[in-house]
């Protein structure tokens, strides 16, 4: 009832009689007044004037499954939300929800992360309000090593994203990296659970600097809001996002990995470079020269010889 109000709200510009809207939408004053008084308590700015009626001023900076779900336009990504104020990491939401068998597309959200987590065992530092932190299940019909291009797909779905709402340009460094300039922005973190011969479900987690200010953000790193000196929706952004995911995951089904493959060498910096890969226990030095249809870096080693790294931690030398 309470997204009904709302929406009615937003259609209507400036008052509207409390008559009207309880007529409209079949319920009592009084039910009515109770449920403006709980959007009120969750941060809808509504005043209520007598004799004139009620006015809805502002909308909280908050992802309302509701809110997400409005105008957003996709078949399945998105289309079932599990929404948390706060929990330890979405990502262990959603390997639970994988393993009850919830359908492809479902998005676990968060406001906040205390055990937020990152590759190779980092944490991710995750303040209220002010990035994005989800994680979406897919279930796609490949092999576990077919997996790597999802990640990629991920990371240039959210470039894309980014580039459509805010105007800036958001590269990627191999594999999932979101960098403005020279400060990472974002990450892209994937899971699965799999068998020899199938995947069951992948997770893929994306976690975006969006509002952060100076003091929210760890060293080294930047966020929208910092780049673009303005405050960003993180609403329009996160629907961007799975509208995004949604057509260049059918395109990667209708056209396979090389489609995806070719949008990623576009956003790409490390292509051409020098690089060193922690792999294992091992590092690997020479020239990145591609990205193969799996999604692993190919190096060009000073022996001349071509080695591909699917994981590890990549620095760029120059
Ligand atoms: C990385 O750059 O190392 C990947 C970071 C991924 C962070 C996101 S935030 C949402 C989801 N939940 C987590 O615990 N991690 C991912």
């Amino acid at each position: 009832m309470q997204e009904k109000i709302i929406d009615y709200l937003k259609k209507k510009q400036g008052y509207i009689s409390g008559d009207q809207i309880a007529q409209r939408l079949g319920i009592s004053r009084q039910a009515l007044w109770k449920h403006i008084q709980e959007l009120k308590d969750i941060g809808y700015e509504i005043i209520a004037v007598p004799h004139l009626g009620y006015r809805l001023i502002s909308i909280p900076d908050r992802l309302f499954p509701f809110e997400v779900e409005r105008d957003l336009g996709t078949e399945f990504v998105g289309r079932k939300i599990y929404y948390f104020e706060g929990i330890s990491s979405t990502m262990d939401m959603a390997m639970q929800l994988g393993m009850k068998g919830c359908p492809e597309g479902a998005l676990v959200l968060a406001e906040n992360q205390t055990k937020g987590r990152g590759r190779l065992g980092r944490s991710w530092f995750s303040p209220k309000h002010k990035g994005l932190y989800l994680s979406l299940i897919l279930k796609p019909k490949t092999l576990a090593s077919g997996v790597s291009m999802l990640t990629l797909l991920a990371a240039v779905s959210v470039s894309e994203a980014v580039e459509e709402i805010t105007g800036l340009d958001m590269q990627i460094k191999w594999p999932n990296d979101l960098f403005i300039g020279h400060k990472k922005a974002g990450g892209i973190l994937t899971e699965l659970v799999a068998s020899a011969d199938q995947v069951n479900f992948v997770v893929i987690g994306i976690g975006l600097n969006v509002n952060n200010d100076k003091k929210t953000l760890v060293a080294g790193a930047t966020s929208l809001k910092e780049q673009k000196k303005e405050q960003i929706s993180r609403l329009r952004l996160l629907q961007e996002i799975l509208r995004r995911i949604e057509k260049n995951y059918s395109l990667l089904q209708k056209k396979g990995a090389a489609s995806i493959a070719e949008k990623w060498r576009q956003k790409n910096i490390t292509l051409g470079r020098r690089v060193k890969v922690w792999c294992q226990r091992e590092h690997i030095e020479g020239q990145a020269t591609d990205i193969d249809t799996d999604g692993g870096l190919l190096i060009r080693k000073d022996s001349g010889i071509l080695q591909k790294v699917m994981s590890g931690d990549v620095m760029h030398c120059r």
